[in-house]
């Protein structure tokens, strides 16, 4: 009895030693509870802010409010999607609430040359069933060159993971990235096309958007520059997350938004 007592407490006690090395030593990438090096957001501060949603409520992507009933996204967060599966989630910075505004999508489009992240176009337009509210975010244009300059300050949002294979956040999370040179960001990726994308983070990494981030914005002086799309895993040294420049869409995307 004494003996298989002493085996359980053995047992017990190496247990709980492994489980402590495991919480004690966690990938770097996986040190900081948020967004990967964020913090929490208000969203009555970024209300044109929203998540992509299933129709049972599942939140998959970001998008950015840019008219009363129109959503910037990614391409590849709507590619194979049907309208009637898609919702887009206004208002809601803790997605367990259920604070905000459910709307329905009526129409996507997508990118007529979008076929995958990495080779650009990674772009999509929702149109909502209802205009949900005014305050919306303004594209970035052709003459917005200023804003894509490198070390221009911006600004990331989502409610992806915070870390790279991690799981995703409860609440809105912002965090603050310089933009990368196109020199610099092609050194790090070989498909990097400065037309289509730009890059956006610090060269030692630890700050990144994260997968379920995609779609959403990255903003600087005061426009949508970007919309989240890819990168080689999050936050890691070397290799910055990557946007759709929307200052190259600007035009396609406004025919979109106006129609
Ligand atoms: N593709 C991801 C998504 O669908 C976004 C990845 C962004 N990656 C990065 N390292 N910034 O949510």
């Amino acid at each position: 009895m004494a003996k298989t007592l002493h085996r359980l407490i053995t047992a017990l006690a190496a247990a709980v030693a492994a489980v402590g090395l495991l919480t004690v030593v966690p990938a770097s990438a996986d040190v900081s509870p948020y967004i990967v090096g964020g913090t929490r957001a208000t969203i009555s501060q970024y209300p044109w802010t929203v998540y992509l949603a299933t129709s049972s409520g599942g939140q998959f992507c970001g998008g950015t409010l840019v008219k009363g009933n129109k959503v910037v996204t990614a391409a590849h967060c709507t590619s194979g999607r049907s309208a009637a599966s898609t919702r887009v989630v206004w208002g809601r910075e803790d997605k367990q609430s259920t604070a905000g505004i459910v709307a329905s999508v009526t129409k996507i489009w997508i990118h007529p040359s979008y076929r995958s992240a990495t080779s650009g176009y990674d772009v999509s337009v929702l149109t909502l069933d209802r205009n949900i509210t005014s305050a919306y975010l303004p594209l970035a244009g052709p003459s917005d060159t200023a804003l894509y300059a490198a070390g221009t300050s911006t600004t990331i949002l989502g409610w992806g993971t915070t870390s790279s294979g991690g799981s995703a956040s409860r609440y809105l999370l912002k965090a603050s990235v310089p933009v990368v040179s196109d020199t610099s960001c092609k050194q790090s990726y070989p498909q990097y096309n400065a037309s289509a994308m730009v890059c956006a983070g610090y060269p030692q990494g630890g700050t990144d958007t994260c997968q379920g981030d995609s779609g959403g914005p990255i903003v600087a002086g005061g426009k949508l520059i970007g919309a989240t799309s890819w990168g080689r895993g999050c936050a890691s040294a070397g290799y910055p997350g990557v946007y759709a420049r929307i200052a190259t869409y600007n035009s396609v995307l406004t025919q979109q938004i106006d129609s």
